[in-house]
C-alpha cells in the first residue's frame, strides 16, 4: 500500500470523464488499497480515482471509519428527498461550501470481484455517493455551491500558540 498524491483543483485530470473498468487486475486492487490509504490519511470520507490521477470509474467511500465501500463503474439508480449542508473535497483543500443533494441515493456498481452490488445511503453517505460519482464525470462540487466557497477556519490548538 502507498499514499498517492492527491490532485488539486486546476489539474486537468479532475475535469475528464473516466473510463469503465473492464476487469479488476492486480494493479486495480493495488490502486483501490492505495485509494483507501490516501483517503484515510487525509481524513476524507470518499475518494475517486481521478483524484489520484487515474481516469477509471472507481470510487472508495467510508463515512464512519468502519464501513469501507468500493464502487466500480457506479451508476445512480434512484434518488429522493433533499439535504442542504456543508461539503468539501480533498482536491479543494481548505475550502467548503453549501450544496444541496438528494437525501437518499441508490447506486448499482461492481465490487472488487466484479460482482454486481447495490448500495443505498441517506444523509452523509448519500452526499458522498453523489459527490464521488460526479468526480468520474469530471465534475467538482464547487460548481454546485450556493453562496460561494468558504475558507475552513485554521485549526486552533493551544499547543501551537506562543
Ligand atoms: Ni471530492
Amino acid at each position: 500500500m502507498a499514499i498517492r498524491n492527491i490532485r488539486e483543483i486546476g489539474d486537468a485530470v479532475l475535469t475528464k470523464k473516466c473510463k469503465e473498468v473492464k476487469e479488476v487486475s492486480e494493479r486495480t486492487l493495488e490502486l483501490i488499497d492505495d485509494m483507501f490509504e490516501t483517503m484515510y490519511e487525509a481524513n476524507g470520507v470518499g475518494l475517486a480515482a481521478p483524484q489520484v490521477g487515474i481516469l477509471k470509474r472507481i470510487v472508495v467511500i467510508d463515512t464512519t471509519g468502519e464501513d469501507p465501500i468500493v464502487l466500480i463503474n457506479p451508476v445512480i439508480l434512484e434518488t429522493s428527498g433533499e439535504q442542504t449542508g456543508q461539503e468539501g473535497c480533498l482536491s479543494v483543500p481548505g475550502k467548503y461550501g453549501i450544496v444541496t443533494r438528494p437525501n437518499y441515493v441508490k447506486v448499482a456498481a461492481y465490487n472488487e470481484e466484479m460482482e454486481p452490488i447495490e448500495v443505498e445511503g441517506t444523509e452523509l453517505l448519500a452526499r458522498a455517493l453523489c459527490h464521488e460519482i460526479a468526480h468520474l464525470e469530471g465534475q467538482l462540487y464547487v460548481e454546485l455551491v450556493e453562496g460561494g466557497l468558504k475558507d475552513v477556519e485554521p485549526y486552533e490548538d493551544e499547543e501551537y500558540e506562543d
